[in-house]
């Protein structure tokens, strides 16, 4: 996936990576003294320094087969693909964890520097490399350097992340609920606390797109209206920060996804619910509910000016790009891009939910696929490509099945460039017909020997057949 121009990872980490493969891999083939050997070593020292930053030391270490360094991720990047692939598989086969590094590196004789690296590759070699590197690094030999031990725990910083876009779900949830609650009972109605969840949303989407992404698999049957609101605000955030859209923009696309269904809560549950098809009558009332939406905004204890912006998109979310769909209106007006953006989110989170009257949903990337077919005509053609392209090929949350007989369930939108070949979560049986987490596997990895892929995609699955809630996997 394109990541923000600040998320590209910052250049020291790149370069330390680039420089300490370098150097080992030419201390394998030259001698003490050879001049690039040497100066392989010099650059080495010097990106340890410059990745130190405000520490005196600076610590790279693997969890879930990513890198981490002080504790932030690594961004993939195309280029450096290559590189970080070939250092996992130098850190695996090593059972190395984690090393750091301090920055009194830079006094050290390059004999030193060079001594460390043969060590490293020497590891290779030993029963217990790991123990065996610990060994060499006991002593004075390298003062500047150490191993690093962690427990495949991710770091604070990440977890930290993790639990915060898992409260803004929840929080985010209970704030529709209570609107939609309070509507029923026919109780006065503030947005306040919905807003304020928009704004945790918004800062979210700014941060890490896929946890959200993760998190918008979440499927509640008999929260049904209540997930799908919050998920349609999810998505819809995320496709307009794609768009570049403002900040105030994004908080107001956030209220219409809250609340554009608040309508449904006069529905019965009957019709709701009912399984089979629906009769001309029961889809007659169906489809006034975006106008019901409306009608509870317009009574909502809420700024005015407010109230006249988030009207429109919620009144249009029904409506198909060349104006067909419902309400039926007598208008020439197009669409407005909110009420084209809720509509795309709609109906992709519609249609991958397990619903009474299709047991089995869509997996996402067949929903995707079926909905390309109404581009330009149920869809705004550009903002569905968008939206396509920012899922990615097989979107978070789809469960594939792979050549190994193993079964993964995507957990990040992969870079725009590797959109084929997701990073997956292997899912484990654990013997009692559900599963169990595995370990985390990235589609693009090869083979070293062969060249080719290790796992290659068979087909989609839907999670929902396996019983799987993606989200409690993935969070
Ligand atoms: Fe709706
Ligand atoms: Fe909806």
């Amino acid at each position: 996936m394109a990541k923000d121009p600040q998320k590209i990872p910052d250049k020291p980490d790149e370069k330390f990576l680039r420089t300490f493969y370098w150097l080992l891999q030419t201390v394998k083939i030259h001698q003490d003294n050879n001049k690039v050997l040497r100066e392989s070593a010099g650059e080495f020292v010097t990106s340890v320094v410059e990745s130190c930053i405000d520490d005196p030391h600076t610590t790279i270490e693997v969890f879930g087969g990513r890198f981490y360094m002080r504790e932030k991720k690594l961004i993939y990047r195309l280029e450096s693909f290559d590189l970080v692939h070939g250092m996992l598989h130098y850190f695996e086969t090593r059972g190395l964890q984690g090393l750091r590094l301090y920055t009194a590196v830079s006094d050290a004789p390059i004999e030193q520097v060079l001594a460390f690296a043969r060590t490293l590759n020497q590891a290779e070699r030993q029963e217990n490399p790991v123990a065996w590197i610990a060994q060499q690094l006991e002593g004075d030999a390298f003062p500047w350097a150490e191993i690093v031990h962690n427990q495949e725990e991710l770091p604070d910083a990440e977890l930290e992340l993790k639990e915060r876009a898992k409260r803004t779900y929840f929080y985010a949830l209970a704030s529709v609920k209570n609107v939609g609650q309070k509507i029923s009972s026919k109780r006065p109605v503030g947005i306040r606390k919905a807003k304020r969840m928009v704004q945790n949303l918004v800062d979210l989407v700014s941060e890490d797109e896929s946890l959200l992404l993760g998190m918008s698999t979440i499927r509640d049957f008999d929260d049904y209206t209540y997930t799908h609101s919050v998920n349609v605000a999810v998505l819809s955030l995320c496709l307009a920060k794609r768009l570049g859209l403002s900040r105030t923009a994004l908080e107001r696309l956030g209220i219409c996804g809250l609340l554009h269904d608040l309508g449904k809560t006069e529905i019965s549950r009957e019709i709701l619910f009912k399984p089979g098809k629906l009769s001309s009558q029961e889809f007659e009332e169906i489809e006034k509910h975006p106008v019901k939406s409306v009608s509870h905004i317009v009574k909502l204890r809420t700024d005015e000016a407010v109230k006249a912006r988030i009207i429109p998109p919620i009144f249009e979310h029904h409506l198909k790009y060349d104006l067909s769909g419902y309400p039926r209106h007598l208008r020439e007006k197009p669409q407005g891009l909110f009420g084209r953006i809720l509509a795309i989110a709609d109906v992709f989170d519609a249609m991958t939910s397990a619903r009474i009257y299709r047991i089995t949903p869509f997996s996402p990337d067949r929903a995707l696929g079926m909905m390309m077919e109404g581009a330009g005509k149920d869809f705004d053609p550009i903002l569905l490509k968008v939206f396509v392209s920012m899922l990615g090929v097989f979107p978070v949350g789809t469960l594939l099945k792979l050549d190994t007989g193993e079964t993964g369930l995507v957990m990040e939108t992969p870079e725009e460039t590797l959109k084929d070949r997701p990073r997956v979560l292997i899912l484990v049986s654990d013997g009692e017909g559900g599963f169990r987490k595995g370990k985390a596997k990235n589609l693009a990895e090869r083979d070293p020997h062969t060249g080719s892929f290790r796992r290659n995609i068979v087909k989609t699955l839907h999670p929902a057949s396996y019983g799987i809630q993606p989200a409690e996997f993935l969070l």
